[in-house]
């Protein structure tokens, strides 16, 4: 059976990757219906070799389309606005951004993680998206923690501009532009609070009372969600000027006793669904931006156990975040909520 399909911020960096995975993964579409703003209402998106005109986003827009299936990544305000208006109108609610995550009978799925959660949806309707980082992340930790039982987890993150939407990407190109102009100390900043080219900047969304930003508690509270466990994480998220692949430099601290295996780490790895290890540090190779982007597959490398602890190991994980961390996620729960009877 075909469905009525929406996209909500169609016209947004995640929204533009959705059309593709969709097409991709040939999803079983019979009708799709793009929506975004006001500002955008009539002008077209391309898909299956066909144009088809963007709407604006309204109350009544998901019953007058009969939409079945609504993807929402425009935004926590939208989703808070509008979201009822789809799950009214019948439709299943695939939501990407952080407003629904963390209430209780919301499923927060990953669906080689945790896909058995996803038949929660009945309650409310919605399904949530993790965060791009968290996703990533506890893509590599369900085959360690399967293998050995994790307790800890200490991740740095190197976050790319695409985690901040379009107008994330605009403003690292345009400094790049105006380093090259000689204009860079006038760059114009809207997206970050600082320039983010030639830069790092260790604060990703606003500060929290404990000291840590809101994006590093979201890997903390979403990582124990998903993976039904109080594992400690402690997490430092960092903006770098790459465009669309987030990086993570990941520290494990398995139960007491454990003694870290390396080579069953990289099986366990290996073995996982949409995982892939790089891994050949003589060789200079290892994960990196460059290769997972435009990839649907998380890759893990630099795999390495601690030099003290014999229950701690070290690597280095990668994963495009317009895909892996965002639009492909959200195909892959719409195909498993499919898969599960709807
Ligand atoms: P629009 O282009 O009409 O502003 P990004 O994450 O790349 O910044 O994209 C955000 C997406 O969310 C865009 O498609 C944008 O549409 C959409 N959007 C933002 N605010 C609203 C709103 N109030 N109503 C509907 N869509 C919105």
């Amino acid at each position: 059976r075909k469905f009525n399909v929406a996209v909500v911020g169609a016209t947004g960096a995640v929204g533009e990757e959705l059309f593709r995975v969709l097409k991709e993964y040939n999803f079983p579409i019979n009708k799709l219906v793009p929506l975004a703003s006001a500002r955008s209402a009539g002008s077209k998106i391309e898909f299956d070799d066909k144009e088809i005109t963007v709407l604006e986003l309204t109350e009544t827009c998901f019953a007058e389309n009969e939409v079945e299936i609504a993807f929402f990544s425009a935004g926590g305000s939208v989703s808070e606005k509008f979201a009822k208006y789809a799950v009214e109108a019948g439709a299943v609610v695939i939501d990407n951004t952080s407003h629904f995550r963390m209430e209780p009978n919301v499923p927060l799925v990953v669906p080689e993680v945790n896909p058995e959660d996803i038949a929660l949806w009945k309650e409310t309707g919605i399904i949530a998206n993790p965060n791009c980082s968290t996703i990533q992340m506890v893509l590599s930790l369900k085959p360690l923690d399967e293998l050995y039982g994790i307790k800890r987890v200490d991740v740095s993150t190197y976050q790319a501009v695409s985690g901040a939407g379009k107008t994330g990407m605009e403003e690292l190109v345009r400094q790049m532009q105006d380093f090259f102009a000689f204009q860079l100390e006038d760059a114009e900043k809207k997206a970050f609070a600082h320039q983010i080219a030639l830069n790092v900047i260790p604060q990703i969304d606003v500060a929290q009372p404990n000291g840590f930003t809101k994006e590093e508690m979201k890997m903390v509270k979403e990582t124990q969600k998903i993976m039904h466990k109080d594992i400690q994480v402690a997490a430092t998220c960092v903006r770098v000027p790459v465009l669309r692949s987030h990086s993570e430099s990941i520290t494990v601290t398995f139960n007491d006793g454990v003694e870290v295996d390396v080579e069953a780490v990289r099986e366990s790895l290996e073995r996982f669904e949409n995982v892939e290890v790089i891994d050949d540090l003589a060789n200079n190779a290892y994960p990196m931006p460059i290769i997972s982007t435009d990839t649907d597959i998380t890759y893990v490398g630099r795999i390495r156990r601690d030099v003290y602890q014999p229950n701690i190991v070290h690597f280095f994980n990668v994963a495009d975040q317009v895909r892996v961390g965002a639009a492909t996620n959200a195909v892959r729960i719409a195909l498993k909520w499919i898969e599960l009877g709807e």
